[in-house]
């Protein structure tokens, strides 16, 4: 069976209730697919639905074009890891890693090498004969993790696998897992996880998942930045979103004028203007200027986040406006005037009236920050 996951209109309820409503998406053979989206949103049921753990209610799903949707969970020639290292207590690193292998009915005598070889895979060797509970967190996933290489699998299925590591550790295993991917570059990884940050730096593409519904779909550049809906720009990075009437080259934000491209969007059409915080600048420069009173600045090392109310307080017919700004040689006082500007090439048009009017351009697979 070679890799490749294909949801094809995948339906999945429980109790009645829709918790994975008509999921269509493609991993291609070889590539890492974050599910991205917050929680509840459905991403452990996709996941479920590609292992054989949950029944859709309709759709089919297939591995390497061939519909498994009715193969018991061992036959589909999965490895997975779950959020809780899941390993048994009471056998040594090396039976747990060996565990599948017997499952799957590997000849005895192959067992021992292949159990070294996934070892060796996420530098556990030196721990074979250890107890999970002589390991850290970060060992027992790595351990988690050769488990799940062991049974050599076309498809690597990750739910959340760093998230119960701390900060530095889960930076330490995302590198980890993006050499796993390059020594084993035929494996098409599904990795679920709700951190922007893991999703941007692991993945080719990324599945914005949002109540049940994939949202979005992209590259981490191109989702960065030419989202789709206000969920995605919101979700994938920090985005200033203003409501904006169109007209021609140019929409209207209360009565500023402000220039960006309203390709194939009608005039007079309602909008949300994407802008994100970065490529919004301190001090008059090109067309889109905006007046606004500095309501908060937040210091964060490298930049300051400057919160600038624009057209009167915010909630009140105003518009608080986020600018990440670097080497300001004061700090702003709270309640100056400033003047904000931005690139018109630098704004995206989203809404009702401007979905699905662009089509997504394939972009190379370098992860992007928000910082
Ligand atoms: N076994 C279950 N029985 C009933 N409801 C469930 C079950 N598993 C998940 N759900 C519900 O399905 C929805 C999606 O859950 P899940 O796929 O785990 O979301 P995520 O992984 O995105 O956090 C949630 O509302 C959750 O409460
Ligand atoms: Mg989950």
């Amino acid at each position: 069976m070679s890799s490749g996951i294909r949801f094809d209109k995948v339906t999945v309820q429980y109790g009645g209730n829709t918790v994975l409503d008509s999921l269509e998406l493609t991993v291609e053979p070889g590539e890492v697919m974050a599910l991205l989206g917050p929680s509840g949103s459905g991403k452990t049921t996709a996941l479920r639905a590609v292992a054989g753990f949950v029944r859709p209610v309709s759709g089919r799903v297939f591995i390497g074009g061939r519909d498994i949707t009715s193969l018991p969970p061992h036959r589909r020639g999965i490895g997975m890891v779950v959020q809780q290292y899941a390993l048994f207590p009471h056998l040594k690193v090396e039976d747990n890693v060996a565990f599948g292998l017997k499952a799957q009915k590997v000849p005895r005598a192959e067992i021992p090498g292949r159990v070294a070889e996934a070892l060796e895979m996420t530098g556990m060797a030196s721990y074979a004969a250890r107890y999970p509970r002589e390991l850290s967190g970060g060992q027992q996933q790595r351990v988690a993790i050769a488990r799940a290489l062991a049974i050599r699998p076309n498809v690597l299925l990750l739910d959340e696998p760093l998230s119960a590591l701390d900060a530095q550790l889960r930076s330490g295993m995302l590198a980890e897992l993006a050499r796993l991917h390059r020594e084993l570059p035929d494996v098409s990884i599904l990795y679920v996880t709700h951190d922007q940050v893991e999703a941007l730096t692991l993945a080719d593409r990324i599945a914005v998942m949002d109540k049940a519904r994939l949202q979005d779909c992209g590259t981490p550049q191109d989702l960065y930045r030419r989202p789709r809906t206000e969920f995605t720009a919101s979700f994938v990075g920090n985005a200033n979103l203003l409501p904006v009437k169109v007209g021609s080259g140019s929409v209207t934000l209360r009565s500023t004028v402000l220039k960006v491209s309203t390709e194939g969007v009608a005039p007079g059409a309602s909008a949300t203007l994407c802008v994100r915080p970065h490529l919004v600048g301190l001090g008059e420069d090109g067309p889109n200027a905006l007046r606004g009173t500095i309501a908060e600045v937040q210091w964060r090392g490298s930049t300051h986040r400057l919160y600038v109310d624009v057209g009167g307080p915010d909630g009140a017919g105003g518009h608080r406006v986020k600018a990440d700004v670097r080497e300001l040689r004061e700090t702003p006082a709270l309640g100056s005037e400033v003047t904000l500007h931005f690139a018109p090439e630098d704004a995206v048009l989203l809404g009702a009236d401007v979905g699905g009017a662009r089509d997504r351009e394939p972009v190379s697979a370098a992860g992007v920050s928000d910082g």
